[in-house]
């Protein structure tokens, strides 16, 4: 089996659960613009980047806006979301995530964090949890979105590893894919049936440590 000497997560979905907040701002955004949005819908948004995003919800709508609009209607959305940031605490670290890293920590394995999202710091601030990484790549630092592996692949350098020796934590479909495209192990957070071109597919870290991480990639 090739060596793990590092780790690499993704941020919504993986680390905490922000997709809901996501949601519920993109739904407002929706509903301001006449489109109906379903929870069904905001899969797709998983992992892309807020342009990508607002440009699938237009799809949905089979709507167009101008660019002066496209750009106020992502500061709009990008507010709400904040205001539920803002309110976030420690506590919505999910099950098993601080455990696992103090796990990989005290094995010497690094930790990076590749996340779409440019107010990945600002989460990450205020979840307690910035102190972790040794290499935060979010969604200033990139020009494509996943499934391409860009972040990725900007993350392994900057912790001077080859992807190879990596692990990959997502939970998105496009995250697995890019990924993947990257040369990376992946493991899926969420469910098989959507998940399935992982590695391997876990609920979530409650309960899960590098013995079991060890086990499934063999
Ligand atoms: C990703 C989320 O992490 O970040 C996507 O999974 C989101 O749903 C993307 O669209 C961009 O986030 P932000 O915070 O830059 O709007
Ligand atoms: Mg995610």
């Amino acid at each position: 089996m090739k060596p793990i000497k590092a780790c690499i997560f993704d941020l919504d979905g993986v680390i905490v659960d922000t997709a809901k907040y996501h949601f519920l701002a993109w739904q407002r955004l929706a509903q301001e613009l006449g489109i109906t949005f379903t929870e069904h819908d905001n899969e797709r948004l998983k992992g892309v980047s807020r342009v990508e995003s607002l440009k699938i919800i237009l799809e949905i709508g089979n709507k167009t806006i101008a660019e002066a609009e496209f750009e106020s209607a992502m500061a709009r959305k990008n507010g709400w979301f904040l205001d539920y940031i803002h309110q976030m605490t420690p506590e919505e670290v999910l099950p098993g995530v601080q455990k696992f890293l103090d796990e990989l920590k005290s094995q010497n394995i690094k930790i990076a964090l590749a996340s779409s999202s440019k107010n990945a710091e600002t989460i990450l601030q205020q979840i307690g949890m910035l102190a972790y990484f040794e290499a935060i790549i979010d969604g200033n630092q990139v020009i494509e979105t996943k499934p391409n592996p860009e972040i990725f692949l900007k993350a392994a350098r900057a912790i001077d590893e080859k992807p190879e020796n990596c692990i990959v934590f997502e939970d998105a479909i496009a995250g697995v894919e890019a990924a993947i495209n990257g040369g990376f192990r992946v493991v899926g957070i969420g469910l098989p049936e959507v998940l399935g071109e992982a590695d391997w597919v876990v609920r979530g870290f409650e309960g899960f440590g590098l013995a079991n991480l060890q086990s499934i990639l063999q």
